[in-house]
């Protein structure tokens, strides 16, 4: 039977009990419920909007487990073990937008996974154990906007893992093991407004580390180990509007740093070790600079 053939082929190589698996498809505004594979109909699935398949077992996805499935936009396969993707095991899904990998075991994120994705545009793999992540990784997605890595073991950013995302505005990879992050590590995502890197082990960053971000507004860096931010950190990022820098080291902004923001910026430095001297400058700059707010 031409069904069971497709399911067959959609899931032999994932679940090793067929007959097991929940979750729900979406067919234009109806919600059908999947009890079990054989719930699902050929009919569903070609038309369907959204497959959530999550909180089931998949521990792996093979190349090409996904048929074509021109109307897909929405795919979450989260806290499923997944632990293992082969590369284009997505790749005719030309509609898809939103991708929900979260809660599983991932720990690297191979090249040519995430092949033919034209529309993708969300990307959520929070809540895995990616330790490694492969040069153009996320390459050649023209469409993506925001990724997700969070409450990953990260331990490094590269510039490689992106070319050709020229719209992504939201990264996120706070609670990962950043320990340092250098210069030009973003300058393939010129269009980021938001970059979140909190809660890491951040140290040293660069002294260019964000010059390439000119449309930056949001970015996160509290809850890191920073004691020092160079005087050129943030110069000529004119869209700048929030630094968060709490619970770090710092011992005090350079004038050159606090000379460097924007009127409308506002800076979070509660939670450092700030000296009594900091403390006065900062209280002068708020006199001569009263648009700025700076929260320490
Ligand atoms: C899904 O929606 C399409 C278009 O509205 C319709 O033709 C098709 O019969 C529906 N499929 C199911 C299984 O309801
Ligand atoms: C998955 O499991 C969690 C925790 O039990 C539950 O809150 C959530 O609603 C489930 N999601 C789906 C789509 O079944
Ligand atoms: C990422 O996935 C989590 C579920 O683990 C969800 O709560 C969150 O809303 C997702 N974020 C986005 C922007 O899709
Ligand atoms: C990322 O994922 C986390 C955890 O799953 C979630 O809380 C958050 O809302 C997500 N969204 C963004 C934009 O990072
Ligand atoms: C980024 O991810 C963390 C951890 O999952 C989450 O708490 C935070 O809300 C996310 N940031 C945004 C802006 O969604």
């Amino acid at each position: 039977m031409y069904l069971y053939a497709v399911l067959f082929s959609v899931f032999t190589s994932i679940l090793a009990d067929l007959s097991k698996i929940s979750g729900y498809v979406k067919n234009g505004t109806a919600k059908y419920p999947v009890i079990t594979v054989q719930d699902v109909n050929i009919n569903t699935l070609t038309d369907c909007s959204v497959i959530v398949l999550t909180n089931n077992t998949i521990p792996i996805l093979d190349t090409d487990d996904f048929p074509e499935l021109p109307q897909l936009e929405e795919l979450a396969l989260m806290n499923n073990g997944l632990a293992e993707m082969k590369p284009e095991c997505f790749r005719k899904l030309s509609k898809l937008k939103h991708l929900y990998l979260t809660q599983n075991k991932l720990r690297k994120i191979s090249s040519r996974i995430l092949e033919g994705l034209p529309s993708l545009e969300i990307l959520n793999l929070s809540e895995n154990k990616i330790v490694e992540i492969v040069y153009g990784a996320f390459s050649d997605l023209p469409s993506l906007k925001m990724v997700n890595l969070s409450k990953n073991k990260i331990p490094s950013v590269t510039a490689e893992w992106f070319t050709h995302c020229d719209k992504l505005k939201s990264l996120n990879l706070s609670f990962n093991r950043l320990v340092s992050i250098a210069d030009g590590s973003f300058r393939n995502v010129g269009s980021l407004k938001s970059l979140y890197l909190d809660t890491n082990s951040i140290r040293t960053v660069g002294e260019k580390a964000f010059s390439d971000l000119q449309a930056l507004e949001r970015l996160d860096l509290a809850f890191n180990e920073i004691e020092e931010i160079a005087g050129n950190t943030f110069k000529g990022l004119e869209n700048l509007k929030m630094i968060k820098l709490l619970g770090n080291k710092l011992v005090c902004l350079y004038e050159d740093v606090l000379n460097s923001l924007n009127d409308d910026a506002v800076v979070y430095l509660m939670g450092n070790q700030l000296s009594k001297d900091c403390r006065e400058v900062i209280k002068k700059f708020k006199i001569d600079r009263p648009t700025i707010q700076i929260f320490y």
